[in-house]
């Protein structure tokens, strides 16, 4: 039996600390709980939301509608060719647990996406990355349901249109579908990526003569938790913009006047600049606002200090996006979803 609960404070449901309101709240451990949700008139008439650990979403009002919270369970071993082995999550799986699960099977692919906060279901709507690697190097396919019918569909890796911090989940298809189940391709033998930042000295300093899928697991740890703030201390949704994929023109005559200013490959023609330099750079790093801020050690990162609201946090990344513009003619995009 499902219940909805009403007039509920988020604020424990999302990684910002936002108190905002939810009309309707509703959690759904079954696919058949998910069917009789959408063929409720509530869901039916009113604004919807798919939630799973709310970290990477900003409330900037009350959300006057229906929050499903999609707490799906399970994780199974679907095949094995070779050395390739298919492993299928449930949506409603904390990301971390099955990263754990699958370094505990030995199933490599995803050590290097240790620590990333949120849900299984989650992590194909914008493609999550980490330390060279995106759920796209691993992806099969998932499950869904279309939010209107209920009908079940698959979804292959070409379909979801994968892009960096991108999906079709992002563009067309958006708000269309619940996500349900992703299947992931892994594999018996580590293919190790541990050329990205510090991974190689941090896996040196643990003891780690040759890399294992626990060691380069627990220096991803170490190296996300040195630099990134703990929601749980402090309100934060990871990074608040993408990184820019400028021309790389342009990234040439920037850098007459910024020498020092890094840059990435990004595909022919392009380079990608860290948005976190470019904010630094401008002075953003560790400025406060009322409640809200910049965080002091990954500029990045914007941060609520307890009480913030949405708004505060929204209006502080529209200075910093317009100060950036300014400086360097290039225009920041927030990756966090603003609701
Ligand atoms: P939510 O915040 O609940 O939802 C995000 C979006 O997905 C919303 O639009 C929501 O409607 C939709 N959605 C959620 N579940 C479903 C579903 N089952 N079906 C359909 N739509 C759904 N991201 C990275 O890529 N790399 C990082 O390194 C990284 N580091 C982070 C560090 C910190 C400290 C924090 C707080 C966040 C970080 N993030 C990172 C962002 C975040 O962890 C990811 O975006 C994650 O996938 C969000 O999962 P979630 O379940 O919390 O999604
Ligand atoms: N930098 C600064 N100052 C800062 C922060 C960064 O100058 O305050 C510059 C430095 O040059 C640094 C470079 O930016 O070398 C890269 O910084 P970092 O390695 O911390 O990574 P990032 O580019 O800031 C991206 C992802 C993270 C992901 C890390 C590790 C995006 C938008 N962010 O951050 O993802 O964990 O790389 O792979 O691509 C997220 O999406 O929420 C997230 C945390």
């Amino acid at each position: 039996m499902i219940v909805w609960q009403s007039n509920i404070d988020l604020k424990p449901w999302n990684t910002f600390g936002i108190s905002v309101r939810a009309k309707w709240m509703v959690t759904c451990t079954s696919l058949e709980e998910m069917r009789e949700v959408i063929q409720d008139d509530r869901w039916k008439t009113l604004p919807r939301l798919v939630l799973g650990g709310g970290s990477n979403v900003l409330f900037t009002r009350d959300f006057e509608g229906v929050v499903l919270v999609n707490r799906l369970q399970g994780i199974r071993q679907v095949s094995e060719q070779g050395d390739q082995v298919l492993v299928e999550s449930a949506a409603g799986e904390v990301w971390h647990s099955f990263v754990l699960h699958c370094i505990q099977k030995q199933w490599a692919g995803v050590e290097n996406l240790s620590l990333i906060p949120g849900s299984v279901g989650a992590c194909p709507i914008q493609n999550i990355g980490a330390y060279g690697v995106e759920i796209k190097d691993v992806f099969e396919s998932l499950e869904a349901v279309n939010a209107e019918s209920g009908e079940l569909r698959s979804f292959d890796k070409a379909t979801c249109q994968f892009g960096y911090r991108d999906s079709i989940f992002k563009n067309a298809e958006k708000g269309k579908w619940i996500i349900t189940a992703v299947t992931f391709r892994l594999f018996k033998t580590p293919k190790w990526n541990i050329q990205y930042g510090d991974i190689q000295k941090e896996l040196e300093r643990l003891g780690y003569s040759e890399p294992t899928l626990v060691g380069v697991s627990q220096a991803v740890m170490n190296i996300r938790q040195s630099k990134l703030p703990d929601p749980k201390v402090l309100g934060n949704a990871g990074s608040f913009f993408k990184n820019p994929v400028i021309e790389a023109d342009l990234y040439e005559s920037l850098l007459q006047e910024f020498p020092s200013m890094p840059s990435y490959p990004a595909g022919p023609g392009k380079v990608k600049v860290p948005a976190g330099w470019l904010i630094e750079h401008s002075g953003w790093k560790g400025h406060r606002a009322a409640h809200c801020g910049v965080n002091e050690k990954q500029a990045l990162v914007l941060v609520n200090f307890g009480e913030a609201t949405g708004n505060e946090v929204y209006d502080l990344s529209t200075q910093i996006v317009n100060d950036i513009t300014q400086r360097y003619r290039i225009t920041l995009e927030r990756e966090v979803n603003i609701l």
